[in-house]
């Protein structure tokens, strides 16, 4: 083997290697190992002085050439290795913008918000703003300005959430019922002698048994017309058109005589039957008619209370639950669906 053919030995390994160089990496480390100061090809410009004096020019313009040719071709490879390296990144990083979108899911108003709307829409066609009260309230308000003292037996009626207060300030409670705000509203508006109709809507709170039928949380909303001539007929009326436009067309009103403190007289009042119309069915429990209100003729005593005087001023109020009557419109046989937060129920509506 003379020189010339390991010349020829280097640069075909030198050649095959390129080839099989795949990435920038490899490329480099080949560089390294064949072109660089002490690559293999380098080194083969150190060989020229072992041969005889005739020789040398020949090899060395043949190291020469390789050289040349292991660049150029170094140079090309380097060139395709680059493409295909941009070609596999864009491939990777590809988008498929035909591809259809990733559904924006979208909230609505809760259950409960929803018919508070509807009933403050049809209230507002009467006449009624919406006056909003706070749902901490002084024992007062609650209770004895509602013509409740303590001890009076009807406190019983509403079973309170305290608010712990030191010893001698006034108490304060979760309200029990939407009746304390009547107070509120009158003795703002009684300050000018003026008449008011609003409803008050708002969270009440009652300390008990939570089960399918009661919460111990739960919305009303109260009605106050206080003027001069307002009369029991009048309430009637306004109810009769709320169970029209909230239960829908043809409804029938039916009261009953009952209790409560701070009104007299009061009333209770029903609607015949959503579903069977006043047949009887499992939502009316059989009897044809369902409760929609508490009601009555503002007690003398509120009314004195709010800075009306009776001689001269009468009123009405109510009050209405709105999960119940919710329930009884959509056939939903439990209010704990109402505060459970379970999306499948919600979605219902
Ligand atoms: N506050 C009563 C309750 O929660 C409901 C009620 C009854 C309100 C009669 C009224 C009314 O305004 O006149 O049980």
């Amino acid at each position: 083997m003379s020189l010339f053919d390991d010349l020829e030995g280097v640069y075909a390994e030198a050649a095959r290697a390129l080839e099989a160089t795949a990435d920038a990496a490899g490329l480099e480390a080949w560089y390294a190992a064949y072109l660089s100061r002490k690559g293999a090809v380098t080194l083969q410009t150190r060989v020229v002085g072992q041969l005889p004096k005739e020789e040398r020019p020949a090899f060395g313009q043949r190291v020469n050439e390789i050289k040349a040719a292991l660049e150029s071709a170094y140079a090309a490879r380097a060139g395709q290795i680059k493409q295909a390296e941009l070609t596999r990144a864009l491939e990777s990083g590809a988008v498929d913008v035909t591809l259809p979108g990733r559904p924006v899911t979208e909230g609505h108003l809760h259950l409960t918000t929803q018919s508070l709307r509807q009933i403050y829409a049809i209230f507002a066609r009467m006449g009624f703003e919406v006056y909003e009260a706070p749902d901490v309230e002084l024992e007062a308000y609650n209770f004895d300005l509602l013509n409740i003292p303590a001890y009076h037996p009807a406190r019983d009626m509403w079973d309170t959430f305290w608010v712990q207060t030191p010893p001698h300030e006034a108490r304060l409670l979760l309200r029990t019922h939407t009746s304390p705000g009547q107070i509120r509203a009158m003795r703002e508006r009684s300050a000018n002698q003026e008449p008011l109709r609003v409803i008050l809507p708002g969270k009440c709170y009652r300390y008990e048994q939570i089960t399918a039928r009661s919460e111990h949380q739960f919305y009303q909303v109260e009605g106050l017309a206080v003027g001069r001539g307002i009369t029991l007929t009048d309430l009637i009326g306004t109810l009769h058109q709320f169970a029209n436009l909230f239960y829908g067309a043809g409804r029938k009103i039916r009261v009953r005589g009952s209790y409560f403190p701070f009104t007299e007289p009061s009333i209770e009042v029903d609607t015949n039957c959503i579903l069977c119309g006043g047949k009887g069915c499992g939502v009316c429990k059989y009897t044809g008619w369902l409760e929609i209100a508490g009601a009555g003729m503002v007690h003398p005593v509120v009314l004195e209370n709010g800075g009306y005087d009776p001689a001269e001023w009468s009123g009405f109020a109510f009050g209405m639950g709105v999960e119940r009557p919710s329930m009884m419109k959509y056939d939903v046989s439990d209010i704990r669906l109402y505060y459970g937060n379970d999306l499948r129920f919600l979605r219902q509506f």
